[in-house]
Parts: structure tokens; sequence; C-alpha cells
């Protein structure tokens, strides 16, 4: 309930910046946040069927420092707007053999999955003067061993490594500030499309979102600490297991 949420422990509770928040786990992050009565303003590159009629939607690529600095400016001049949580939810998936993959594709992948989340943590934290809750949508690709994901799992983890470092800025200049990182292992969203994969077992978003609003929550009441991180990983049946803490990376297993 809200009142977990409440000013009381620092963060400004009204509303919510998602960058991602067009679809897949950050539209159902959107819309439980609208359910909470915290108004999300949702960020990605275009208009998506299924958007929140109610939630008010800016166009910006994370990849792209103008349009970011455009962006946080805008909501800069707003005064009313401030923002209690800053969602990171863009990714982009990169699979195979990496001789076939192109250099514009790895750097495009990374430049979504890392350097997206520097742009926007720059001028995010830049215009904040109250502390923030920041929840950092990473993946078990962050740590698991797998063959096929070295790029991928190699921009999560730098991602990983980027926000709990940051982490120490935010607290010192924001004192109250907590950081939440999450690692989903399959979920089915718009981000298979087109890969061939079967996601009938795959994750709910609605389910791990409203998930990780309870892991903000648990925060927010000081039962996790200040950085804190949750995994969920798959199970067989399509439900997610949670795991709490960060994780060690798995070692090749042959
Ligand atoms: N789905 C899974 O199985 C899975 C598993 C583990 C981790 N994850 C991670 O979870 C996160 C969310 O995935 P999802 O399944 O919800 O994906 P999704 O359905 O493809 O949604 C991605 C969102 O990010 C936005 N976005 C992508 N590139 C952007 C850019 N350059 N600038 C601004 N916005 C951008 C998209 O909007 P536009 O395209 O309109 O810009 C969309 O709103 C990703 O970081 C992914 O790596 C996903």
């Amino acid at each position: 309930m809200l009142t977990a949420l409440s000013p009381s422990v620092g963060v400004e509770t009204m509303r919510s910046l998602i960058f991602g928040g067009t679809s897949g786990l950050g539209l159902s992050l959107a819309k439980a946040s609208l359910e909470k009565g915290i108004e999300p303003v949702i960020v990605g590159r275009r208009v998506r069927p299924g958007a929140p009629m109610d939630a008010r939607t800016e166009f910006a690529d994370v990849c792209n420092e103008v349009a970011v600095a455009t962006l946080m400016n805008k909501l800069t001049v707003q005064p009313s707007l401030g923002f209690g949580y800053l969602f990171y939810t863009p990714g982009m998936f990169l699979k195979g053999d990496v001789r076939e993959q192109s250099d514009q594709q790895v750097r495009g992948m990374m430049d979504i999955n890392f350097f997206g989340l520097v742009n926007v943590l720059r001028h995010f934290h830049r215009m904040k003067k109250k502390p923030y809750h920041l929840v950092a949508i990473s993946s078990t690709a962050a740590w698991r061993d797998v063959a096929t994901e070295a790029a991928y799992g190699a921009s999560k983890a730098a991602m990983d490594r980027y926000v709990r470092n940051f982490h120490h800025q935010l607290v010192a200049d924001l004192p109250g500030s907590r950081t939440l990182i999450v690692h989903p292992g399959g979920m089915k969203s718009r981000f298979w499309d087109g890969r061939g994969f079967d996601t009938t077992r795959f994750m709910d978003t609605d389910l791990i979102a409203s998930l990780i609003w309870d892991e903000i929550h648990a925060q927010a009441l000081g039962t996790h600490d200040a950085l804190h991180e949750v995994h969920y990983i798959r199970q067989p049946d399509g439900t997610p297991r949670t795991v709490h803490g960060p994780n060690l990376p798995e070692l090749p297993r042959s």
C-alpha cells in the first residue's frame, strides 16, 4: 500500500519516470505504478500499442545524448514533476556465433544496454535535488554461463557494475536514495519477436512488475538495504523463483 511509500521514507512518491515504459516489462511497471497512484511518465522511441492511455508518453532514444538532455530539460522546467522513481528498462538481445555478429550489431546493443543507461543517469542525476529510487533492469545473463550470449551477457554485467558503483555517489549526493538491480530470466514480450523462440513457458511481465514493486516497497520499509539485487529465475512451468543478493558469475561448465 501507498503508506509504505510515504514521503517520510525520503523519496518523492508521486511520479515515476520509466525509460522503456512503452512495451514489455517497462509497460507492466508503468501500469503497476498507475495502480499505486504513482503517476508514470513513460519514455520510448515511438508509439506502441497497449501503452496506458492515461500515462504521459515522451519520446527519446536513450542512445542520443541530445535527445535525453532535451527531455530532462523539458521535465526540469516543470517543477511539479518530482520523480521519486527512475526505471531503466530498455534492452536489446543478441545471440549467436561471434564471427557472424557485425561491429554495428554489437555496438548497437551496447549502446542501448549500457551507454543508454549511462546517458540517462548522467542527465537525470544532474536534474535531481531530492533522493530517488533507481531501478535498473539487468538480466540473469549478467552472471549466467551461456556460450552464445558473450556480448549480451557482457553488456548486462557492465551495467550491473556501473550501477553498483554509481550507488555510492547517489547516496552521497542525495541521502535517502535507493537502488534496485533486477535480474529477470525469460519473460514473454516483444523482445523475442522474430527470433523463433517458444515463449509459452516464459514469465509474465505483469507478475514480474508486481514483484519488483514489492521489492521497492521492502526497500522503502528498510527490510532490504539501500542497494539491493533480486533475481527472478524462470522455472520450467514459467513461474519465477526469487533469489536475493548479488550472484557470482557462473564458471564455464566445460
Ligand atoms: N524479455 C526477456 O525475456 C528478458 C529477460 C531478461 C532480461 N530482459 C531485459 O528486460 C528489459 C526489458 O525487456 P522487455 O522484454 O520488456 O523488452 P521490450 O518489450 O522489447 O521493451 C523494451 C522497451 O525499451 C524501449 N527501448 C528500446 N530501445 C530504446 C532506445 N534506444 N531508446 C528508448 N527506448 C528504447 C522500447 O521502446 P521503443 O522500441 O519504442 O523505443 C520498449 O519500450 C531489457 O533490458 C531486457 O534486456 C528481458
